[in-house]
């Protein structure tokens, strides 16, 4: 064999292990170099090189038998304000994603595309930290295979769809830090899965609905809105968290039956009255606050409820005792 020969042949396959080390399917491929010129070429996309194999790329996953395309992570660890953009339709285009994410993009603007819909194997949708707009889309309720779906930190308006009450595989569903307005759906009782619910920072008013009662969360988050009423439907059998801070809540703390595994109570700036109940020297209180209500009588003596200072406790119309000033007879 000449060296010219040997050259040639070295080439040969240098070139064919190269075209054949190419897993990923050129239908997703074609894809995302679509999505990448909606995103406007952005900077955080530069390793999106179409002379290599985008299971490579960063932000992109390939299943490891089919190697299509499973997941889209487009994610800043620090807010990227280079990155101007709508979120494409294209994205539907990728019909084996499992997980997508858009997150820390302060630019990244517009509605959700009813394109999204297009993707029913998806399990894991994370909008968060952008500047989404437009109301909650009610068309989330056809991923019917959602695991967990995160709309925090946007701006997102209007009320909550009651058709997410539909989505039976959730544990967890963030719509925190948005605009939010309106009521709370009554559907969000009937979640079959007992997601942990994130609420806060938005303007949900009206009152909890009483189907929540039916509900085994572990984590009800509802905290900085204008809720009133009776809060007691929140407490579950299974529940660990609440925070219902800042609201305008009217209860009777007395009157709630508080589950064995709750750990975390807070309940700051809002109506309730009634007494701090004898069962909560029995659970494991990790964290409580009940400053800025209503309530009356004697804090209960034991359990964690003298661990806490003043400020936990401060605010309330007559509630005395440890680690308050002592009861005056
Ligand atoms: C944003 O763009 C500016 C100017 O083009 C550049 O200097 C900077 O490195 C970019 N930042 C990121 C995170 O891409
Ligand atoms: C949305 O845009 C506003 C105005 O440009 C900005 O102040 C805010 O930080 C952005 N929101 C997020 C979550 O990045
Ligand atoms: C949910 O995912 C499974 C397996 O990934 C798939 O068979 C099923 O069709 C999906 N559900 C819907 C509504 O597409
Ligand atoms: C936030 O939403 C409001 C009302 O829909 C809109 O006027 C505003 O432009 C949005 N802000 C950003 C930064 O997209
Ligand atoms: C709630 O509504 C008030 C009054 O309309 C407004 O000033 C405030 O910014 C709103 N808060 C949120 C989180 O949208
Ligand atoms: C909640 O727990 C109770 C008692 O453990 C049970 O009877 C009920 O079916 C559960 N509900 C849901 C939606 O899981
Ligand atoms: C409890 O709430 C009050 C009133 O908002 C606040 O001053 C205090 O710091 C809170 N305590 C804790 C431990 O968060």
């Amino acid at each position: 064999m000449t060296t010219i020969t040997f050259f040639r042949l070295s080439f040969l396959l240098l070139f064919l292990s190269h075209a054949f080390s190419d897993l990923c399917n050129p239908q997703d491929k074609k894809v995302l170099l679509q999505i990448k010129k909606d995103l406007n070429n952005p900077y955080l996309l530069a390793s999106w090189d179409p002379n290599t194999d985008c299971c490579d790329w960063y932000t992109i996953n390939c299943d490891p038998k089919t190697h299509r395309i499973n997941s889209l992570t487009i994610f800043s660890s620090t807010p990227d304000t280079n990155f101007s953009a709508q979120i494409p339709p294209s994205v539907g285009l990728l019909p084996y994603l499992e997980t997508l994410e858009f997150h820390k993009l302060p630019k990244l603007t517009g509605p959700l595309p009813p394109a999204i819909t297009k993707l029913t194997h998806l399990k894991f949708l994370r909008i968060s930290w952008t500047n989404l707009s437009g109301p909650v889309p009610a068309f989330l309720s056809e991923l019917t295979n959602l695991t967990f779906l995160d709309l925090s930190f946007n701006n997102l308006t209007g009320s909550i769809p009651g058709s997410l009450g539909n989505l039976e595989n959730l544990d967890a569903i963030h719509l925190d830090r948005n605009h939010l307005t309106g009521s709370i759906p009554p559907s969000f009782g009937s979640f079959k899965s007992n997601p942990d619910i994130y609420l806060s920072h938005n303007n949900l008013s009206g009152t909890i609905p009483t189907s929540f009662k039916n509900l085994n969360s572990t984590v009800i988050d509802l905290s900085r809105n204008k809720l009133v009423g009776d809060a007691s439907p929140v407490f579950g059998s299974a529940l660990q968290r609440v925070d219902l801070s800042r609201n305008q809540f009217s209860f009777d703390l007395s009157k709630v039956e508080f589950a064995p595994s709750l750990t975390s109570l807070d309940l700051n700036h809002n109506k309730v009255y009634g007494n701090i109940p004898q069962v909560l020297t029995t659970l494991d209180l990790q964290f409580l606050n009940v400053s800025y209500n209503r309530l009356c009588g004697q804090i209960p003596v034991g359990g964690k409820l003298q661990n806490f200072d003043v400020y936990e406790y401060f605010h309330n119309k007559c509630l005395c005792g440890s680690p308050l000033p002592s009861c005056k007879n």
